[in-house]
């Protein structure tokens, strides 16, 4: 059985463009896998508290039992239990929204998710694929605020740490330049999340 772990984290809960084509990526997943089990993590309905102290305790001192970790290892456990991860992600200020960053912090831990071995670091959450559903209100995948993109180069790195390196994006973007562009720019992520393949490792 196939495992879909969606994440949502667009606090605009009326005419979000990724809360509209996240949907549209896992169904088309699901056609593909029709007894597949959807594991939803709305990150913005249910909130993940900043790290702790109590966390931070927990975690040096090795005690991974502690109360203070449980509902990270919850998150950790839907990461390992799933085969794809579609991820909807605004850019919020050049980056990531700090809801899904609260949520990568209680999923990226060292000998969960990640260790360190003679090689550098290894990520332990191998064979799954990511879909990252990006929304930006201006143009990032070319022309003159390229640069400024912290949202997707930070998103394959992390991804790419915990060792999910099959990484398919559907880019909403410049859709604060007027309704032409906004409406262009969801028909092509329509189509594109139409046109997911995923197969098996
Ligand atoms: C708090 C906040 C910060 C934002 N920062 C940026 C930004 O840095 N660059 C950008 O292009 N758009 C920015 N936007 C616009 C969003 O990226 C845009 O509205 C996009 O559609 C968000 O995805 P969503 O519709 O799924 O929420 C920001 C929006 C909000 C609410």
């Amino acid at each position: 059985m196939t495992t879909i772990l969606n994440i949502k984290s667009s606090s605009n809960l009326q005419g979000s463009v990724t809360r509209q084509i996240g949907p549209v990526a896992v169904e088309r997943l699901k056609a593909q896998y029709p007894d597949a089990k959807i594991i939803e993590r709305d990150l913005v309905k249910t909130s993940i508290p900043h790290v702790s102290p109590q966390f931070v305790s927990a975690m040096f001192s090795g005690q991974n039992d502690a109360p203070a970790l449980a509902l990270s290892q919850k998150l950790i456990d839907e990461v390992l239990a799933s085969d794809i991860i579609v991820l909807e992600v605004p850019m919020y200020n050049f980056g990531i929204p700090s809801a899904l960053k609260a949520w990568i912090d209680h999923v990226v831990r060292a000998g969960k998710t990640f260790r360190y071995g003679a090689a550098g670091p290894e990520g332990l959450a191998k064979g799954k694929k990511a879909i990252i559903v990006l929304g930006r209100g201006g143009v990032y995948s070319e022309g003159p605020m390229k640069t400024m993109d912290y949202q997707e180069p930070y998103l394959r790195m992390i991804l790419g740490f915990i060792g999910i390196t099959d990484v398919e994006t559907i880019v909403i973007e410049g859709v604060a330049l007027g309704p032409e562009k906004a409406a262009a720019a969801l028909a092509g992520a329509r189509q594109r999340a139409h046109t997911l393949t995923h197969r098996a490792a």
